[in-house]
Parts: structure tokens; sequence; C-alpha cells
């Protein structure tokens, strides 16, 4: 099973509308279901999309106005999409 790749935009404009958050309820959130051999989280640069940001890329799919609890709902509809 290949891994999910989740980007996190680490530009300033995604920065400033709470990118820090995001970045720490996915952490949390992998931690605790033990998910670090399906799910591969790093930083990414602006997108050029700042407008509506804040940014994350899920396998190469571009995702907008993103809150620490829409990225993990996106990310378990992945883990849901893999489970079938
Ligand atoms: S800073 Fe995130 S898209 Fe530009």
């Amino acid at each position: 099973m290949s891994k999910i790749e989740v980007t996190i935009c680490l530009g300033s404009s995604c920065f400033s509308r709470k990118k820090r958050d995001i970045v720490s309820a996915l952490q949390d959130y992998i931690d605790q279901k033990n998910l670090s051999n399906r799910i591969n989280l790093k930083g990414g640069h602006c997108l050029g999309k700042c407008s509506v940001g804040p940014i994350i890329v899920v396998n190469e799919q571009i995702y907008t106005g993103i809150t620490p609890a829409k990225a993990i709902r996106i990310i378990e509809e992945y883990l849901s999409t893999q489970n079938n």
C-alpha cells in the first residue's frame, strides 16, 4: 500500500492563517492513530494560491481553506478509500 503524501504549505501567507495549528493537529492525529507508516507529512513552498489558503496537498490534489478539522477529515477520507 502506498503512503498518502500530505504537504502543508509553509509559505508566509498560509503561515499567518493558523498553519501551525494544522501541522500540530495532523501530527497529533498521525501519532495517536499510529499512522506514520501510512502517511508522509511534510512542508512545502508557496503554491501561489495564498488568497485561498491555508493550503494542503494530498497525493497531488490541492485543498484550500484548510482548518485542523478539515485537514483531518480529508485524511480520513483517503484512509477509508485505501481500506476498501
Ligand atoms: S503561502 Fe500558501 S499558497 Fe502561498
